[in-house]
């Protein structure tokens, strides 16, 4: 009786996947696809790759290549993103001194109290703030860049499939609307005030290419500022600012393996131990 059952629902659902499979098939042979082809799903691009020495569970940062990112971050993506998250004191842990840290920290303009007025003002930033918004509030974020708001970057590299390449992917992958896809989708087209770029999810991004020019930047250590290497730089710094102490993180785990597979071991033979004298003797054949 409960056999016969179980080959009733073996059946079902052997007969439902073969339909579902079927109809599948038909459409495909009637239209050439299940989905419906558009621009974005034609000629999206996976981001490039990007190898960078925090990668992977031995991953250390750079920190001449992450001082050089906070410098791109400073002199060009704070201009439209904030860094909320990480705090000024942070930048200790880059490798700068106290005198630096507080110095640097000086040049940030952050919001404040008028001390006498108690109106809302702005001074310069101390190492306990965190990086400032360069907008009061959305609305004037979005209305600075055409109705689209450039997002925190704080945990940008955690937020996004393989977060540091499509930040590189994305500051290099500006283009031309590419001949073969005006040709398949004559209806495409790139919003006014967007920009076509093929690593973003819609081809259309409201960010203008804020990296285009070689020597953009001028790095104290004397690295050749491309485009390439900037958005290199940027990412490495971002990956930092998502996580400083990634580094630690990575230091601390190795030990605590190494500690939990000696403590098994040890549990292990202690359960010997304990159990030797209770254990069932074998009966004699
Ligand atoms: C002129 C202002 C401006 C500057 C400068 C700028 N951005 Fe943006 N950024 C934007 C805007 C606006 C968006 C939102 C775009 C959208 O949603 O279409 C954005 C979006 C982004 C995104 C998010 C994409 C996503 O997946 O949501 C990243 C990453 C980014 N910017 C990185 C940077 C970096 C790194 C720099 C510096 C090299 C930078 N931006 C400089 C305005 C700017």
């Amino acid at each position: 009786m409960i056999r016969g059952i179980a080959i009733l629902v073996g059946l079902f659902f052997a007969t439902m996947s073969l339909w579902a499979f079927g109809t599948g098939a038909l459409t495909v042979m009637q239209q050439g696809y299940l989905v419906e082809p558009t621009a974005e799903i034609e000629f999206h691009k996976e981001p490039k790759h990007l190898a960078l020495p925090s990668d992977g569970p031995f991953g250390k940062f750079d920190l001449q290549q992450v001082q050089r990112g906070y410098q791109v971050y400073k002199e060009v993506c704070s201009a439209c993103h904030a860094l909320k998250h990480v705090a000024l004191r942070d930048l200790a842990k880059l490798g700068y001194s106290e005198a630096e840290v507080k110095g640097e920290a000086a040049k940030w303009v952050v919001p404040g109290v008028d001390p006498t007025t108690g109106e809302a003002t702005t001074r310069p930033g101390t190492p306990t703030d965190y990086f400032p918004s360069p907008y009061v509030n959305d609305i004037a974020a979005a209305s600075a860049n055409g109705g689209k708001i450039p997002p925190d970057l704080s945990l940008i590299t955690k937020a996004r499939h393989h977060g540091p390449a499509y930040v590189y992917s994305l500051l290099t992958g500006y283009a031309e609307v590419p001949a073969k896809l005006k040709q398949e989708f004559p209806d495409f087209a790139v919003p006014q005030g967007g920009s076509y770029n093929p690593y973003f999810a819609s081809l259309s991004i409201g960010m203008p290419a804020p990296l285009h020019t070689d020597g953009q930047v001028t790095y104290a250590d004397g690295t050749q500022a491309t485009v390439d290497q900037m958005a290199k730089d940027v990412s490495a710094f971002l990956v930092w600012a998502a996580e400083p102490t990634l580094q630690k993180r990575n230091q601390t785990g190795w030990p605590v393996l190494g500690f939990l597979l000696f403590a098994t071991i040890l549990a292990w033979f202690a359960k010997k131990q304990v159990w030797a004298a209770v254990k069932p003797k074998r009966a004699k054949s």
